[in-house]
């Protein structure tokens, strides 16, 4: 049955996200039907296809009470928008259904696992959160919430954990046919841990150990964790608020971590070996993967920063994006992601320059535009060194976004501070890159709304949101000192721009 509060927004969302233009809209990274979306949430495969949810707030661009958003897509880049799947229509939930995951069931349905919030007064008569973790059954469309809600509870938590801050279960299934959840909490200490539960039925939980905790590290409450295999090691992930820099790793504010380790397999214990971030870019937050049928893991992320939602065009009618979603690897002993394979089927024509002489700035010939894929790779000339190199996207008289790397440093600077958002906010980041003999390999995948870095064939990635204006699709290249250069660059062509 569709409540309803779930009826309202599947009217609302039906009624005015057809309002927004295509154009309006980036070409391929998903935006929500209409209104405010964060965290992406239940992105699993169902019944042949990829099924992804959002943090959903239609009836605003501002973050609020919040519903599940839904899409579909069998490619992973184009998306079929699905009715609205969750509505804080309970009494356990009545002050969100925050993020969560989704798994099929044997039965062939598929359960959504969810944060349920509400608010409760304790005994000093103040008002705070009590989170619990709930679950939805349905066919793909609709979901009916479980009458016996919620599956876990403050009473489920090892000893010390917070009620408030008990959320965001990401859900799989095991071989031998158990689910399994990670859920973000905070201890006693006042910090974030991922705690491990284990299910039969998905009705009824048990606690099997805390995987991994802060202790004050890595920032503050560690948010939307995500944990599973790759290469032969386990990854995972959190998105702690509150954190500290170190050096040039992760910054201050929201950030990503990745925590790569091994599994004990009988246990279940976790044992982290290398810490780093995700993406090092300025947008990027709450990531969950999926595996698709022929083995890669793939991830989205919210690109957005919690600090900076506020920096928005007024008229704007939806807010927040997702990135292009990425291929994952452990190599040496750290992450790499690319953008998935698919995303190449939208390649249109490509430009191709080799061997090009750069010092001074120069742009060249079908180089420019603003939705494409483009790897250029700068070596140094042989005979001398060069001081940084730098490339500028999105640019008319006013406008740039600039992407410069510096040999000597081996650091990698993104800036959008002459992108279209005019508030006071962080527009720069900088990042350390592996040096390789003055040697770097950029690719810079570009939509309506966004930038995105991979460097080095997938060693880094760096992700921001820009609001230039669309005229601006001019392409320059600069050397301080001389660099011998390679340009490919895709248009990337939607013919029919599904998220519409
Ligand atoms: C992270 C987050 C989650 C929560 C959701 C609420 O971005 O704070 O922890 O479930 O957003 O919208």
């Amino acid at each position: 049955m569709t409540s309803e509060l779930l009826q309202k927004a599947r009217d609302f969302e039906a009624r005015c996200g057809s309002q927004i233009l295509a154009s309006q809209r980036p070409a391929f990274h998903l935006t929500p039907t209409i209104g405010w979306m964060n965290d992406p949430n239940g992105f699993s495969l169902y019944k042949g296809e990829y099924h992804l949810f959002y943090q959903y707030h239609p009836y605003s661009n501002e973050w609020g009470p919040m519903h599940w958003g839904h899409v579909k897509s069998r490619d992973l880049i184009t998306w079929e928008r699905l009715p609205a799947a969750l509505a804080p229509d309970c009494g356990y939930d009545d002050a969100g259904c925050f993020s969560g995951g989704a798994v099929e069931m044997p039965d062939g349905r598929q359960m959504l696992m969810y944060t349920g919030v509400r608010m409760e007064r304790n005994p000093e008569g103040c008002i705070h959160e009590i989170q619990t973790q709930c679950i939805a059954i349905g066919d793909g469309v609709d979901y009916s919430k479980y009458e016996q809600n919620p599956v876990l509870t403050g009473k489920d938590l090892p000893e010390g954990g917070s009620v408030v801050d008990f959320r965001d279960p990401k859900v799989w299934r095991e071989e031998d046919g158990t689910l399994y959840a990670v859920i973000g909490n905070r201890s006693a200490d006042g910090s974030g841990a991922i705690l491990l539960y284990r299910s039969a039925d998905g009705r009824s939980w048990e606690f099997v150990c805390t995987l991994d905790a802060c202790r004050n590290q890595y920032g503050g409450m560690w948010e939307c964790p995500d944990f599973f295999p790759l290469d032969g090691k386990h990854v995972l992930f959190t998105s702690p608020q509150e954190m500290q820099p170190v050096g040039l790793e992760f910054h201050v504010g929201n950030g990503t971590v990745c925590l790569i380790g091994d599994q004990d397999p009988v246990g279940k214990g976790f044992t982290r070996q290398v810490v780093q971030a995700i993406d090092y870019g300025l947008d990027f937050f709450a990531p969950q993967t999926l595996l698709t049928p022929d083995g890669r893991r793939v991830m989205v992320a919210w690109m957005q920063n919690w600090a900076t939602v506020g920096a928005k065009p007024s008229h704007c009618r939806w807010f927040g994006q997702y990135t292009v979603p990425r291929e994952l690897a452990v190599r040496d002993g750290r992450l790499y992601q690319l953008p998935v394979r698919e995303l190449e089927a939208f390649r249109g024509q490509c430009v191709a320059h080799r061997n090009i002489p750069v010092s001074g700035e120069i742009s060249l010939p079908g180089v420019q535009g603003r939705i494409l894929d483009m790897t250029v790779t700068v070596r140094p000339t042989g005979e001398e060194s060069y001081r940084w190199f730098r490339i500028r996207v999105a640019r008319d008289g006013e406008h740039e976004t600039v992407i410069r790397y510096r040999p000597d440093q081996g650091t990698v600077k993104i800036d959008r501070t002459r992108s279209g958002l005019l508030h006071d906010i962080v527009h720069t980041r900088s990042f350390l890159v592996r040096c390789r003999e003055g040697e770097i390999r950029l690719r810079i995948v570009m939509d309506r709304f966004s930038v995105e870095v991979f460097v080095n064939d997938g060693e880094q990635a760096a992700s921001m949101v820009i609001y230039t204006r669309q005229e601006a699709d001019a392409i320059s290249f600069e050397a301080g000192g001389s660099v011998l250069m390679d340009v490919e660059k895709y248009d990337l062509v939607f013919p029919k721009e599904e998220l519409a």
